[in-house]
């Protein structure tokens, strides 16, 4: 999977995406991620990507043509009209059920705005997908797209050690994991549960399930009605959802 991000600040995002396991799956040619500058793409000679508004107001517009022209640099090379994401407020709100659908894509184009905005007109040529990652505004797209491309990421076969970890984890089936423990088996005077220690798959699988509804239940309840339960773990846990 080809991750290409364009942006002003190229730095920000390859220094924070090439550590840690992101960083690894990249060294190990199971992705690449390639941070675009859009400022060498100007045809302004005094290397300027923004103007002022038409119509005035406050601010700064990021111009049209050098976007567009970093934007074709990538498309040239892969040989198609890649999708391409534009990290806005006013996009739909990133979820994991997103992270998933985006993970089967081979290459992944991000578009960072800054300043006020960006010209409309190369959002309307070349954006297939308008992203939030949530209710509030950054100072630009760059650390709303280090979310995306994380995300993401973990989701392509190879990069989590662990392929099970995914299966396993909060949002699967609308429910938020379980609690973990390791050693010592006591810390601080706080004993790990019992039927951790047990040795009883069945059992450790029914109290990690009741574990997840619960907090669920307590830290999410708008998640909860939407989560696949049984019929006697919703008497059990007094859930009720739509259809009662
Ligand atoms: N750019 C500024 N704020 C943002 C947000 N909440 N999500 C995505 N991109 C943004």
């Amino acid at each position: 999977m080809h991750f290409y991000i364009l942006t002003l600040f190229p730095e920000m995002v390859t220094n924070a995406l090439h550590t840690s396991i992101i960083g690894k799956a990249a060294e190990k040619g199971i992705l690449s991620i390639e941070a675009v500058n859009i400022r060498d793409f100007t045809k302004d000679r005094h290397q300027k990507t923004d103007d002022y508004p038409y119509g005035g107001g406050a601010g700064m517009v990021m111009q049209a043509q050098p976007i567009y022209d970093a934007y074709l640099s990538v498309a040239d090379r892969i040989g198609k009209r890649p999708r391409t994401v534009y990290l806005t407020p006013q996009g739909s709100t990133f979820t994991q059920p997103a992270a998933k659908e985006l993970a089967q894509e081979t290459d992944l184009v991000f578009l960072c705005g800054h300043y006020e905005g960006v010209d409309e007109r190369v959002l309307e040529e070349i954006v297939t997908d308008y992203m939030s990652i949530g209710d509030y505004v950054l100072t630009g797209g760059e650390l709303a797209a280090m979310v995306v491309v994380d995300a993401v990421s973990r989701m392509v076969p190879g990069v989590l050690a662990n392929e099970a970890s995914a299966a396993m984890e909060s949002f699967e089936g609308n429910l938020l994991e379980y609690p973990q423990y390791s050693r010592p088996a006591e810390w601080l005077g706080k004993k790990v549960p019992d039927v951790l220690l047990s040795g009883d798959h069945k059992k450790v699988e029914l109290w990690r399930r009741e574990q997840s509804i619960l907090r669920t239940k307590r830290f999410r309840p708008d998640l909860l009605k939407k989560a696949e339960l049984t019929i006697k773990e919703k008497a059990v846990y007094k859930v009720h959802d739509k259809m009662g």
